[in-house]
């Protein structure tokens, strides 16, 4: 039985970090973990420009210790009135890395989202010209769609569609959680791929409803059926080059969670990898956690590999029931429980 496993840097391709005192208390535990991380965008009031971008690595940089060795890569809100040009002239300077795309209302701080992306036609195709990746949370936003079934329709009524007009457009879809939207990418060309979350894999919509209701397991796009999170975890541990780690790690204080109208978000930074390992481990499948992790990710953006290498072992690691107090008091993914692997280093 291999205990112990040493492998490349790995990265994050999608994180919310927050911002002001909630930025303070989590963004040590992703820059503890990961070299690089594509931060998300959805602040109030979203980063649109490259100004507020740069202004908003500078605040992630401040919140982490002087030494810390951790890149920060900027992603671009769309909204309906986003400039090709602009977002063009800030990816050149290397402040914009990738595009997000939040259909308006989709989810949290999706207000000023696109509401229709087929009218972005123009920035898609400066994006493609230049190999700018458009990162998509890809679910309808129809009241008519049952909520389960919003990705697969996403997939098969827009995806497939900007897949087929933007042939040479770098598509990521986030936090993919359905059997359709798996083999919908890993059938797709090599200019698709997608990331997947350390929950997907691991819990499925019961743990929504065990023996209560469970705000700590929902985000968005909802955890669904079982049979979706065996598919999931089959891309996961596949090899394929087009799947690769993304945690979406989303934290909301307490408070916002356990409310009559809880917030979507799972909070899975601080033992991110000592979660996805698990999975790799149970899936027989430890020789192919090092290119989930460290490696598919950064040649799907055209990025150098990292240099340096992290070491996981096996061994007891418990996760507290609460991280942080007052307004950063945070319940983590799998609080309560016990993994069994734990990064050293
Ligand atoms: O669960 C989620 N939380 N899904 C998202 O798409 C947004 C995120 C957040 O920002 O809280
Ligand atoms: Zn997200």
């Amino acid at each position: 039985m291999t205990d112990r496993i040493t492998i490349r840097r790995p990265d994050d391709w999608h994180v919310h970090l927050r911002d002001g005192a909630m930025l303070q208390a989590v963004a040590a535990h992703t820059a503890r973990q990961f070299a690089r991380a594509i931060v998300m965008p959805n602040l109030t009031p979203p980063v649109t420009d490259a100004a507020a971008a740069v202004a908003y690595r500078e605040r992630i940089m401040a919140a982490l210790p002087a030494d810390a060795d951790f890149t920060p890569l900027m992603t671009c809100y769309l909204t309906d009135a986003a400039d090709a040009a602009a977002i063009a002239d800030a990816h050149a300077a290397g402040v914009f890395t990738a595009c997000k795309l939040y259909p308006a209302h989709a989810t949290t701080n999706s207000a000023h989202g696109v509401t229709d992306i087929f009218r972005l036609a123009p920035v898609l195709e400066r994006m493609q010209a230049i190999g700018m990746p458009l990162l998509i949370h890809g679910e309808v936003t129809d009241r008519d769609i049952d909520i389960f079934d919003r990705e697969a329709v996403f997939v098969d009524r827009i995806l497939s569609r900007l897949v087929r007009e933007f042939p040479a457009l770098k598509i990521v879809l986030e936090h993919i959680t359905t059997a359709e939207a798996a083999a919908f990418v890993s059938e797709g060309p090599a200019t698709l791929a997608a990331t997947i979350t350390p929950q997907h894999l691991i819990i499925n919509r019961n743990a929504l409803f065990d023996g209560g209701l469970r705000p700590h397991a929902y985000c968005l796009p909802v955890v669904k059926r079982e049979k979706h999170r065996l598919a999931v975890r089959a891309a996961a541990v596949s090899g394929s080059p087009k799947f690769f780690l993304g945690t979406d790690s989303a934290p909301h204080v307490v408070g916002a969670k356990e409310s009559g109208c809880g917030c979507a978000g799972i909070f899975n930074a601080p033992f991110a990898l000592e979660a996805y390992l698990r999975v790799f481990d149970q899936e027989g499948a430890l020789d192919k956690f090092e290119a989930f992790v460290s490696e598919n990710g950064a040649r799907f953006y055209g990025l150098p590999l990292n240099a340096g290498t992290i070491t996981l072992v096996r061994g007891e690691t418990p996760v507290p029931t609460i991280i942080g107090q007052g307004d950063t008091a945070l319940v983590p993914f799998h609080a309560g429980e016990t993994l069994g692997w734990r990064l050293v280093n």
